[in-house]
């Protein structure tokens, strides 16, 4: 079958001929039909953040189940699922207390090893997350995947799977915005504009959203941004201005310092600033320790919607189906395998919601 290999950093992706082994005990293999372009996997390809190469990159993947090995319960051939970052052990302790997107087995490889269903030129390809959606095929744990309802197209459930998940459920969940409240998003890309309809869903009043890009702005009005604000040095002061003194809860959807920073100066006491964005390795931020203390606001870090996948994709299905979530409006390209690069440039130039390659 055909992947996208991505070798080192600063090299170009390129698209191979690779062996798919599998599906083991408690796998499936799965045929790929969408796959999306988070910008998770560009943060490997800058070198933001390390990973094993060679690799196939992508999380963001849905598709129709064609083996399932023993032991596999609950999904058939046939059936469509989506893919998650969230692959879980079920029995570590964040598992056994419901918390199981942040299960501690996980970063060690968990149910199987790194690189073992995918061989090119007969060396073993690391596929991230236990996943590795950019290819026709993927093989993965069944505790990677959910079952998608009927009437979710494949693009759309593929962006459940990470950009839909990571901002409804930081909305939700992660930051649990409350009707009538004010509410900042720092970075209105594929995940912010989720973070955006998930506090319009939640019945946030006010909705202010933040980019430096125009497009990105016009695009969050439509997912339920009520204020927009160049993103810059000024933002701070604006949003104090349009909320008159800070908001209840700030996002950051980026993963800088600066513009964690900046959602921390946003808040009014009391107010949570949550951590959306992934940070490059090693960053850090230092925050005015009087406004913690006087000012009672918190600063809190928000993983894969803090919620588990399995539970949060059918209810986000349903949301869409009764019109309440926008999902078609997310995808702003269809590419190819062979268009991933180009994909990214785009992206990085805040010109694209959601690429999705589509097979
Ligand atoms: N917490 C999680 O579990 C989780 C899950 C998925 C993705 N992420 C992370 O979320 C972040 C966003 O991902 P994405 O796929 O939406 O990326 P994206 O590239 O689509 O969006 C980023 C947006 O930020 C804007 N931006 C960049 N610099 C800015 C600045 N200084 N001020 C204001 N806006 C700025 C860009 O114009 C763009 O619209 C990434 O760091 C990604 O790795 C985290
Ligand atoms: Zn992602
Ligand atoms: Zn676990």
């Amino acid at each position: 079958m055909k992947a996208s290999i991505f070798h080192a950093v600063g090299e170009k992706l390129t698209v191979e001929d690779v062996e798919l082994d599998g599906p083991r005990a408690g796998e499936i293999r799965l045929r790929v039909q969408a796959s999306g372009l988070c910008h998770s996997d560009y943060h490997l390809i800058a070198g933001d953040n390390a990973t094993t190469t060679p690799a196939v990159l992508g999380h963001e993947a849905a598709g129709i189940v064609e083996a399932v090995g023993d032991g596999v319960f609950g999904i058939a051939v046939g059936d469509r699922v989506a893919t998650s970052f969230s692959a879980f052990c079920g029995e570590c302790a964040q598992c056994q207390t419901g918390f199981n997107y942040r299960c501690d087995a996980k970063p060690t490889g968990m149910a199987r090893e790194a690189g073992s269903r995918i061989t090119w030129k007969r060396r073993p390809v690391y596929q991230l997350a236990g996943i590795g959606g950019f290819a026709e095929a993927v093989v993965a744990h069944q505790r990677s995947v959910v079952k998608i309802p009927e009437g979710v197209p494949a693009e759309c459930a593929a962006l459940m799977g990470c950009a839909v998940q990571t901002g409804v459920g930081a909305a939700l969940y992660g930051g649990r915005v409350q009707a009538g409240s004010t509410v900042v998003v720092i970075g209105c890309g594929g995940v912010g504009l989720n973070v955006v309809q998930g506090a319009r869903i939640a019945g946030a009043a006010v909705i202010i959203a933040i980019d430096v890009s125009a497009a990105k702005l016009a695009a969050a009005r439509k997912f339920g941004a009520t204020d927009t604000v160049l993103g810059g040095p000024d933002a701070v002061a604006e949003v104090l201005e349009i909320s008159g003194g800070g908001v209840d809860t700030a996002f950051e959807v980026i993963g800088l310092p600066a513009t964690l920073l900046q959602a921390f100066k946003m808040l009014r006491k009391g107010g949570t600033a949550v951590l959306v964005g992934m940070p490059r390795t090693g960053a850090e931020v230092a925050l005015p320790m009087a406004s913690l203390m006087f000012n009672e606001v918190r600063v809190v870090g928000s993983l894969m919607g803090s919620s588990p996948f399995q539970i949060l994709l059918p209810k986000l299905a349903r949301l869409y189906r009764d019109g309440k979530l926008m999902l078609d409006e997310l995808v702003s390209d269809r590419i190819s395998l062979g268009e991933i690069n180009e994909g990214y440039a785009r992206m990085i130039k805040g010109e694209t919601r959601r690429n999705v390659v589509v097979f």
